[in-house]
């Protein structure tokens, strides 16, 4: 069965006409603070990159059976029947959980090819599976004739991985991919879904993502755990009082109900949850008014929080946010999306930026004897036909 599975391209390609019926993008991001509130309906505020994933579609000759080829994978599946419907533990699981999205609602869709193509560092936290997910889910959308919103397709594809693939993320990655804008960051409230584009007005400052390039490991499971006990928090905070989501908690009511209800990691999990959706609402303030020392300030403290009391950072990225923090023309620095891993970002000025990338770069070398990949990040538009 895997043989046949994994068939070679040239057999595999041999379905499609040359023509492609239609080529999509949807992007990565970078989230430049707010992390580990989506799921518990906080604030956030992600930004798309102009990386993300390519996808062409091709009309196989048959109409029972569904390819999906990768650049940047070795193994191609040529699907047909049960085996579209269930996991194969591989990257083709995120379209194949975005096509039964579609297939739930009543839209089948057989007899293509999908080629992928991305120019994200894969699993580095910039989001290189939701924007598979968003480009496909924006494709099938077209293939059938758009019956669905933009914000439709955004739940669908974080559905997917949340069901097909068992991790159980919250929306931020798949939304910002769906609706980013050109050089503007989204404020993006996990509640209501109200969201607000905010100009990413720099003046001479730039965001350089820095990718420790450490294998993570296992972070769907640490993840889900984290996930769990956000949950046993709300549980406990909801015998005191009437809330669905912990962000709806201020500092101080946080700090006046948990004294004798949350302790341990229940407590601090919780802790940090609260305190990082106010920082996001402090930094956005911030942002618009062009105070960028305290939108770095805070950065900062989002990622000790996330270090301290979320414990989703690891050597890696703390040598990163820590180390930036002394070099001249560093406004604030911090790890990024799930954490375990991946990548920091870093606010400062453009001038120092060469500099910076050369001497952390050869010092985490020296400390960890791994390269560290880094881009300034450029901002970029959402998911689209291209
Ligand atoms: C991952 C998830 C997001 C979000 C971040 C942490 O990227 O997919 O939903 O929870 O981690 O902020």
């Amino acid at each position: 069965m895997k043989n046949d599975l994994q068939a070679a391209i040239p057999d595999f390609l041999k379905g499609h006409d040359d023509k492609p019926v239609g080529a999509f993008f949807a992007p990565g991001r970078v989230n430049l603070i707010g992390d580990h509130t989506d799921y518990n309906g906080g604030l956030v505020f992600p930004a798309a990159l102009t990386m993300g994933t390519y996808l062409t579609v091709y009309e196989r000759s048959d109409h029972f059976s569904c390819g999906f080829v990768s650049e940047n994978e070795p193994a191609h599946f040529h699907l047909r029947g049960e085996e579209l419907l269930h996991r194969h533990h591989s990257w083709v699981d995120y379209p194949l959980g975005v096509l039964k999205e579609f297939s739930d609602r009543g839209y089948n869709v057989l007899g293509y090819e999908f080629h992928y193509r991305g120019d994200l560092p894969i699993g580095a936290a910039l989001s290189s599976s939701a924007s598979i997910e968003v480009v496909t889910a924006f494709a099938l959308n077209e293939l059938c004739g758009r019956p669905f919103t933009l914000l439709e397709l955004v739940k669908m594809a974080q559905h997917a991985e949340n069901d097909f693939v068992g991790m159980n993320c919250g929306i931020m990655d798949q939304f910002a991919s769906g609706f980013g804008k050109l050089n503007h960051a989204i404020a993006l409230d996990c509640n209501t879904l109200q969201y607000e584009w905010v100009p990413l007005e720099m003046a001479g400052l730039k965001f350089v993502i820095a990718n420790t390039n450490k294998k993570r490991g296992l972070v769907d499971s640490a993840y889900n755990q984290r996930r769990s006990e956000c949950q046993q928090a709300l549980e406990l905070l909801k015998t005191r009082t009437d809330i669905q989501c912990l962000c709806q908690l201020t500092n101080e009511q946080f700090d006046e109900l948990s004294p004798g209800l949350l302790d341990g990691k229940v407590f601090q999990r919780a802790h940090h949850t609260i305190r990082e959706h106010q920082r996001v609402r402090e930094a956005v303030g911030a942002l618009k008014q062009g105070q960028m020392g305290r939108f770095g300030a805070l950065m900062n403290e989002s990622h000790d929080s996330l270090r301290d009391d979320y414990e989703v950072t690891c050597p890696e990225l703390d040598f990163l946010a820590m180390e930036a923090r002394g070099y001249d023309g560093v406004l604030g620095s911090r790890m990024t999306g799930a954490g375990f891993g991946g990548c920091t970002v870093t606010l400062m000025q453009e001038q120092q930026v060469d500099a910076f990338i050369h001497d952390l770069g050869e010092r985490y070398f020296q400390h960890f004897g791994i390269r560290a990949d880094f881009y300034v990040a450029d901002i970029g538009d959402g998911a689209r036909k291209v």
